[in-house]
């Protein structure tokens, strides 16, 4: 990881400071329902008020595709920003550039927070607008990124603004790429991947990255499906890209050229269908009838996982094992992750995972504060899985190369 400015390389005090957030949190019904992603905001806004800086927090919120849209304005933010902060006051700006915007930010004096409208409100943030860019430069003279999460969007208020301010990581920022890099850019070995969820066809740059750089790729979950398919196992109804097929081969090819040890699963939970409480079986993974569906790793494979994760000394994981909203089928996803949060406990692993799903499967099985590091971004983390140049972080360390 090149090197890039944080909050100890620039003085913010008494400065407007322009600070890129992820406020992108599911919200239903105007409330928020996982706050995960602002409290890991609020250090950042913590150490930037402890500094007597006057912060201006900018945040995309779902995909308004250019226009105001009442459903997704930032507002409902305001109270669990405000809660995150320790019910600090925010304010609130009804557009993040222009007069209102102008107005909030000249009123705020060191140590105050103000949250600007939804960035995707104007064109221009997502088209990484020079002009846009600008306008929201008026409005700060310092800009730090806490936003990883979206480091995968070259937009305007994480691209083309960087370059316009004084620019430097916030702490979130700073914790992930430190996570992230440290898993697989100078990692302990062995090293294992742990790779699930449903398609190889989304994880086929991913898988290609990997297999380069572990020692040991684990794949679970409907993807596993092609592969075993690719090599001539029969997988019933299963779900299975069979269109894939050839791809799947490349990439089993492609790990044996760099030796990296693949695991497929050897067995499987099977039932007629994907459904709550249905009648579901273990078999071996060379019999799976015709009429049954892979729904879940079985109780070999997650030992196989286990002993290999026994003798790893650094975890990237993403994906789950199985069909884990659906009991039965979150058993074997559980059982890794248990194990996984024993060996990270005992200081035997570094244990880092991320995406969407793979969070949401770590917190039911209740291990999410177990492990090493668990990323708070979806795509950002992928595109970092599959060995791509973040657009947000490539600004940040192009800002530290201008100083
Ligand atoms: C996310 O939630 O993954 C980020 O905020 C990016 O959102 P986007 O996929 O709408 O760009
Ligand atoms: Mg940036």
């Amino acid at each position: 990881m090149p090197k890039f400015p944080t909050l100890d390389d620039i003085d913010v005090r008494g400065k407007r400071v322009l600070l890129r957030a992820d406020l992108n949190v599911p919200v239903k019904d105007g409330r928020v329902t996982d706050a995960t992603r602002i409290e890991r905001l609020a250090p950042t806004i913590a150490a930037l008020i402890a500094k007597g800086a006057r912060i201006v927090v900018m945040s995309h919120f779902g995909r308004p595709k250019g226009r105001p849209d009442p459903g997704l304005s930032l507002r409902p933010l305001i109270v669990p920003l405000r809660q995150a902060l320790g019910g600090r006051e925010v304010g609130f700006a009804a557009d993040c550039i222009g007069e209102p915007a102008k107005q909030l930010v000249a009123a705020l004096r060191p140590g105050q927070v103000a949250l600007l409208e939804n960035l995707r409100f104007h064109l221009g943030e997502e088209a990484n607008s020079a002009d846009f860019a600008r306008a929201l430069a008026e409005l700060g003279e310092v800009y730090v990124d806490d936003a990883f999460s979206a480091a995968h969007r070259a937009h305007a208020s994480i691209a083309a603004l960087a370059h316009l301010l004084p620019a430097a990581a916030g702490k979130l920022m700073e914790a992930e790429l430190d996570a992230l890099s440290a898993a697989l850019e100078h990692p302990a070995r062995p090293v294992l991947a742990l790779i699930g969820g449903a398609k190889v066809s989304t994880k086929l740059d991913l898988l290609r990255f990997l297999v380069g750089k572990v020692d040991v790729l684990a794949i679970g979950g409907a993807m596993a499906n092609t592969l075993l398919y690719a090599q001539g196992t029969a997988v019933g109804r299963s779900l299975c890209e069979r269109d894939m097929a050839e791809n799947a081969r490349q990439i089993l090819a492609l790990a044996a050229e760099h030796n990296c040890r693949v695991i497929l699963p050897e067995d499987a939970v099977v039932a007629a269908e994907l459904a709550s409480g249905v009648a579901a079986q273990t078999v071996a993974i060379d019999a799976v009838a015709a009429d049954m569906m892979i729904l879940d790793i079985g109780p070999a494979t997650v030992a196989r996982v286990a002993a290999a994760l026994d003798e790893s000394r650094t975890l990237v994981w993403n994906g789950p094992l199985g069909a884990f909203e659906t009991p039965p089928f979150d058993r074997g996803t559980r059982a890794v992750a248990e194990k996984v949060a024993a060996l990270t406990r005992a200081g035997r692993l570094r244990s880092v995972a991320g995406g969407g799903d793979t969070v949401a499967a770590l917190a039911a099985a209740g291990v999410t504060d177990e492990l090493s590091y668990v990323s708070t971004a979806g795509g950002a983390f992928l595109e970092w899985l599959e060995g791509r140049e973040l657009p947000g972080v490539a600004a940040l360390v192009a800002a530290a190369r201008q100083d």
